[in-house]
C-alpha cells in the first residue's frame, strides 16, 4: 500500500502527488513548517503547534489563516488513511507558486503539503546510549525563531557530524550554544538546575522544550533560561536536547569529551520518562 499524503486539498497516493516547480517554497525556502509527533495514535501536543504555525505565517507575512482549514482533521486523516499508530506528521505552507521574483508577490495561494513518517519514537536505541555531538559556529539566519524551511546549514553540519562519527551537532554563536541541528539544547548542573538559553530570536522556540520545562518545575527542579557555553556544557552533570521527534535525548559527550560519566545520567531518563508519561494524558485524537 503506498502512503497517502496530502497536497492542496486532495489525499493522494505519495507517487502521483506533487507541486510545481515554481512554488516559492523551493525556489526561496519562503515556507514555514511543523512537524507534530504521533503516539499511541494521538498527536502530542497538537495546539501548541498550531500556534507556533500561526506565528510563522505572521512573522514572514504569509497571509493564510491556519484556522480556515481543519488542519487537525488533516492530521487525522492522514493518520487514519495510513494507520499512523508512533511517527511524525509533517506540515509545510508556502507563500504559493509565482514567477521568481526576489519581491515576495502578494495575494498568492499558499501551497499546503502534509505527510506522515512512521517511526519508532518511544523506544529509541539514541534514548538508551545518549548522543555524542561535535560544536559548530551557528551561521544559519538571524530570525531562527521563525520556523522556516531553509534548513541547508543544519542539514550540512548534521552530515559533517555523522560523517565524523557523531550524532548531531550543537550549534555556537558568540562562544554560548544556541540550539541542535533540529533540537533545542540544555544542561543539568552539578547541583541539579536546568540551565536552557532564553527565547529570543537565537532559537526555535521548541515545543517541547516549553513542555519539558512546565513537566520539570512541577516536578521542583530549579530553571534557569541563560545561554551557556560549550565549556559549561562539558563540565555539566548531564546535557540533553529536545524535540518533537526526539522528545527528551540524553547528550554523552560534547566534541569528544564525556559529559559526567559518559553515559545516560538519572536525571535526563527521569524527565525523558516523564516527558513521554504526560504527553500521554494529554493527546489529541
Ligand atoms: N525540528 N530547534 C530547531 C532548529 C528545530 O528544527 C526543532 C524541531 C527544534 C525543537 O522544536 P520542537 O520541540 O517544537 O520540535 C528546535 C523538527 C522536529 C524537525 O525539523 O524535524
Amino acid at each position: 500500500m503506498s502512503r497517502i499524503v496530502y497536497v492542496n486539498g486532495a489525499y493522494l497516493p505519495a507517487e502521483s502527488a506533487g507541486i510545481s516547480i515554481f512554488d516559492r517554497g523551493l525556489l526561496f525556502g519562503d515556507a514555514v513548517y511543523e512537524v507534530t509527533a504521533v503516539i499511541d495514535g494521538g498527536l502530542v501536543d497538537f495546539h501548541a503547534h498550531q500556534q507556533r504555525l500561526r506565528r510563522s505565517l505572521g512573522e514572514l507575512g504569509i497571509d493564510f489563516d491556519p484556522a480556515s482549514i481543519d488542519l487537525m482533521g488533516i492530521h487525522q486523516g492522514l493518520r487514519d488513511r495510513n494507520g499512523l499508530d508512533e511517527g511524525l506528521i509533517y506540515l509545510q505552507i508556502s507563500r504559493g507558486v509565482a514567477d521568481r521574483d526576489f519581491l515576495q508577490p502578494e495575494g498568492l495561494e499558499p501551497s499546503i503539503l502534509l505527510f506522515s513518517q512512521a517511526l519508532p519514537l518511544i523506544d529509541s536505541p539514541a534514548a538508551e546510549r545518549g548522543l555524542a555531538v561535535i560544536t559548530r559556529e551557528d551561521l544559519r539566519w538571524g530570525r531562527r525563531d521563525i520556523k522556516t524551511t531553509q534548513l541547508l546549514y543544519p542539514s550540512m553540519m548534521k552530515t559533517e557530524a555523522v560523517g565524523g562519527g557523531a550524532d548531531d551537532v550543537w550549534m555556537v554563536d558568540n562562544g554560548t550554544v544556541t540550539e541542535g541541528s533540529s533540537s533545542n539544547a540544555h544542561i543539568l548542573t552539578a547541583d541539579g538546575r536546568l540551565i536552557t538559553r532564553g527565547l529570543s530570536h537565537d532559537i526555535l522556540h521548541g515545543i517541547t522544550r516549553a513542555a519539558v520545562l512546565d513537566y520539570a518545575r512541577e516536578a521542583g527542579l530549579e530553571i534557569e533560561e541563560r545561554p551557556f557555553t560549550v565549556a559549561e556544557a562539558q563540565q555539566a552533570r548531564e546535557a540533553f536536547a529536545t524535540s518533537a521527534t526526539a522528545f527528551v535525548m540524553p547528550v554523552v559527550s560534547i566534541d569528544g569529551q564525556p559529559i559526567g560519566d559518559g553515559r545516560v545520567g538519572e536525571s535526563v531518563r527521569r524527565l525523558r520518562s516523564l516527558y513521554i508519561e504526560r504527553s500521554r494524558e494529554r493527546l489529541t485524537f
